[in-house]
């Protein structure tokens, strides 16, 4: 069985779905690899290391991709070539099932078996496979990275001949994997950190990275059975809108991470509660692209509001782009180990595997 992947189109995404390391376990599991020529060349990966373990270079997307039984890309393919996939295939990827709906029905019409990632269950045994976990837990590690450098304050608490510079002060709003990953980065590197969520279960796990939780006042607990957020009432909105406008008083750095699936991504921080920051305080939204939480966010800019910048990137993993493709082709491989029968040597399509059964387009 031969496995596919053709090169992205690397402005919008650096991230590649097949390492090296990753093409090696492929092979020794029994596949082919083919990949398009240059596939990881951005990211040092050159064909002679690929070549040196058995994959071999195709120069045309199209035939690549008629060859392979299994497709294994970031995301959806580009319109150009989306249409050289073929029925029974199996494609693999981040497929944005609530903003593509379109597009995959059209691909399920034509008898292609999708697997979205995204849908994968917060299950243990699921937690090798799960890319949500692995590229969220890097975002937030980078957001906090990339809002230090542009705060023109220093963040640790220095005490020096020359005077005292106090901790910055952060705030996570959102404290899922990006967020908790947030919070530890930001306490690492010194800095005074609180922390908001409409789950109480995350509560315990702030305060274990040694954030302090901010509870929204009569906040019943919004977890759905799965383990997201629900989305909040007006009434809820509303304090949680007067704590955080009360606490953006002190804070210097907001990373936010607020997200519901297959939602807009709520909208937490106002026009009123920015009035409350100080001028030179930076804002991370990490949720700009499922709509933002903050009401100024563009997407690929900073845009600036009575002096606090407003940071939201479409694909902050590219900045992260060679830890982020290990994480993510080491959960993908496992994905498709669990999708092969090996005493068979072939892929079984088992519904009655939740894994599976919750990730497959139908
Ligand atoms: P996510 O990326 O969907 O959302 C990020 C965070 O935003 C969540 O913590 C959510 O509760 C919070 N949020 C949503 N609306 C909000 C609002 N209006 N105000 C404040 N916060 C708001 O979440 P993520 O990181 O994917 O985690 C979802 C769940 O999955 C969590 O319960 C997490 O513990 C669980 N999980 C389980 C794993 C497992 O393998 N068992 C692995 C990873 C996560």
């Amino acid at each position: 069985m031969i496995i596919g992947s053709v090169s992205e189109n690397k402005e919008i995404e650096k991230r590649i779905a097949i390492t090296p390391e990753i093409a090696k376990k492929y092979i020794n599991l029994g596949f082919e690899v083919q990949l398009s020529f240059n596939y990881g060349k951005h990211l040092g990966f050159e064909e002679k290391e690929y070549n040196e373990l058995g994959v071999k270079f195709i120069n045309d997307d199209k035939k690549l991709i008629e060859n392979a039984d299994i497709i294994i890309q970031m995301s959806l393919l580009d319109e150009n070539r989306n249409h050289f996939l073929k029925s029974n295939q199996i494609f693999i990827g981040v497929l944005s099932p609530y903003d593509n709906k379109n597009k995959l029905d059209e691909l399920v019409k034509k008898k292609i078996n999708l697997f979205s990632l995204e849908l994968l269950p917060r299950i243990t045994r699921a937690q090798s496979m799960d890319i949500l976990s692995s590229q969220a837990n890097l975002a937030g590690y980078k957001a906090v990275i990339e809002s230090f450098s542009i705060f023109e304050k220093a963040i640790p608490m220095m005490m020096t001949a020359a005077g005292t510079i106090p901790a910055a002060k952060v705030l996570v709003v959102g404290a899922g994997v990006a967020g908790l990953q947030a919070i530890a980065t930001a306490k690492r590197m010194g800095a005074i950190v609180f922390a908001t969520d409409v789950r109480m279960a995350s509560k315990e796990q702030v305060e274990s990275l040694g954030g302090k939780f901010l509870t929204v006042e009569g906040s019943e607990n919004l977890e759905t059975e799965g383990g997201y957020a629900k989305e909040t009432s007006e009434e809820f909105k509303k304090k949680q809108e007067e704590l955080l406008s009360e606490t953006l008083k002190k804070i210097d750095i907001v990373i936010c991470t607020a997200l519901i699936p297959g939602k807009k991504a709520p909208l937490i921080i106002k026009e009123d509660m920015l009035k409350n920051m100080q001028p030179g305080s930076v804002i991370y939204d990490l949720a700009a692209v499922q709509g933002g939480n903050v009401q100024f966010t563009e997407t690929d800019k900073i845009v600036e509001k009575n002096g606090v910048k407003i940071i939201g990137e479409r694909n902050i993993l590219n900045k992260l782009p060679t830890s982020s493709s290990s994480l993510y082709s080491k959960n993908v491989f496992n994905f498709v180990s669990n999708l092969y029968d090996k005493k068979n040597k072939k892929i079984n399509i088992n519904l009655e595997d939740e894994i599976i059964a919750k990730t497959i387009i139908r």
